[in-house]
């Protein structure tokens, strides 16, 4: 005899019968099946029977299947899905900077929440990689050569990404001495000439921190009163080194102060930026940068909180593709080592080159914290503009006279 004689004849249940009297008031149960009685089912409306019917291994069609190629099918597969889902919600986006809606502050929040999804996309396939890395180099090498000379730089979608979110075309690192363009045709060819000509993210983010309200010099006249405050607010902490006794410690604070002046004044420096602008190395206008810097610092006022968001989500998407090119370069490096790729660059090296600020679109909004400034020396709001950061009625640039006192 097996078992315990102790839980057989006290707490033997008979299970059978319980389940059958539990279907009775079954809740779970309650739906109609709908299929089979016309309309499209589950299949029919995702197109399953070409999506799943799309992995051909090469390896398998010259008679030698290997079994990673399917996973490296399907990542790729995966990657350019989500590619799709972003440039749907970027171009989306655009079209409310390039038809004005954005005027209309209740778009601002639809605009931001497309740009939070493409963060939390991108995070998605910034992680994806590590799917892939379950693949060993050796594995990747019994199929490498029968995808020759594919490459995922002939990804059209990731190009257009770049392209439409601002990537400069003087900045891009050349292919093999040639342009990346170069490597596509016909038609991929024309859609990337096009997204080349269009406004990008970074020009029609532009065109809208130009207009921030506050800084017409009629009005609140926000740059002019920052200057003169940085002025005002530096000559003080001088004054008080000055007062210092002589000491070691007096001359590294001057040091430190000079430096700290050197780099704040810049800002005010219009030429300057001009000439940064004309390198690459700045890619707002300069009066955007004013702009974006004066919605950093009154992010608090209801009127700038959305902006902010925006701001915060251009600086992500950034990061984020930086880490893609980074996982990617990483990945790359383990599985082919500093091999040339299939696409024909020198592969690793190739990679490594384009993880840079180049590749940064908004590179100026991580910049701006360079000139943050202890908060007594950002100019206070005079009562016009403050009410109207404050309230959501709609006013044009007019409605801030100087007048108004601080
Ligand atoms: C075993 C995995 C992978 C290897 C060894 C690999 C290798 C490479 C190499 C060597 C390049 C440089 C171009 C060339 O000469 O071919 C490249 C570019 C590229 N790959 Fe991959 N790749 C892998 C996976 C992926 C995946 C999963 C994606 C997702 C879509 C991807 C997307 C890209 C893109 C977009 C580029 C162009 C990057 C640029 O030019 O900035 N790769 N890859």
């Amino acid at each position: 005899m097996t078992g315990c004689p102790f839980w057989k004849n006290k707490y033997q249940f008979n299970f059978t019968k319980l389940a059958l009297e539990d279907e009775a008031d079954d809740k779970s149960q309650e739906g109609l099946n709908k299929a089979g009685k016309g309309g499209l089912i589950y299949g029919e409306y995702l197109h399953l029977d070409k999506i799943l019917n799309a992995q051909e291994l090469q390896s398998e069609n010259k008679g030698n299947k290997i079994h990673d190629e399917h996973l490296f099918i399907v990542t790729h597969q995966a990657y350019e899905l989500w590619f799709k889902q972003i440039l749907w919600e970027l171009d989306s986006v655009r079209v409310i900077f390039e038809n004005g809606h954005v005027r209309d502050e209740r778009n601002m929040l639809k605009m931001v929440t497309r740009m939070q999804r493409i963060s939390i996309i991108l995070k998605l396939l910034v992680e994806q990689f590590s799917v892939l890395e379950t693949m060993t180099a050796l594995d990747f090498f019994d199929f490498r050569d029968y995808l020759s000379p594919a490459s995922g730089f002939q990804s059209l979608q990731f190009r257009l990404l770049e392209n439409k979110i601002g990537v400069p075309q003087s900045l891009r690192v050349p292919y093999n001495r040639r342009h990346y363009r170069d490597n596509f045709k016909g038609k991929e060819y024309e859609l990337l000439l096009k997204s080349e000509q269009e406004p990008t993210l970074l020009q029609l983010v532009n065109a809208w921190l130009e207009r921030t309200p506050g800084l017409e010099p009629e009005g609140f006249n926000f740059w002019g009163k920052f200057e003169a405050n940085v002025l005002n607010g530096l000559q003080q902490e001088y004054a008080i080194v000055q007062a210092k006794e002589d000491s070691e410690e007096k001359e590294d604070q001057m040091a430190e102060l000079k430096k700290q002046k050197e780099v704040l004044m810049s800002l005010f420096d219009e030429k300057l930026h001009e000439h940064l602008f004309s390198k690459g190395d700045r890619r707002l206008s300069y009066k955007a940068m004013k702009g974006a810097l004066m919605i950093y610092f009154y992010r608090e006022e209801p009127r700038f909180q959305v902006p902010f968001q925006l701001l915060t989500s251009l600086m992500d998407i950034d990061v984020l593709m930086t880490k893609w090119r980074y996982n990617h370069v990483c990945m790359v490096h383990r599985m082919i080592g500093s091999k040339a790729g299939t696409g024909g660059s020198s592969g690793y090296q190739y990679l490594r080159s384009t993880v840079s600020d180049r590749y940064k679109v908004f590179v100026d909004l991580f910049n701006l914290s360079t000139y943050l400034v202890p908060r007594s020396w950002i100019p206070k709001l005079n009562p016009t503009l403050h009410k109207f950061l404050y309230t959501a009625e709609y006013c044009d640039s007019s409605y801030f006279s100087s007048d108004d006192s601080d």
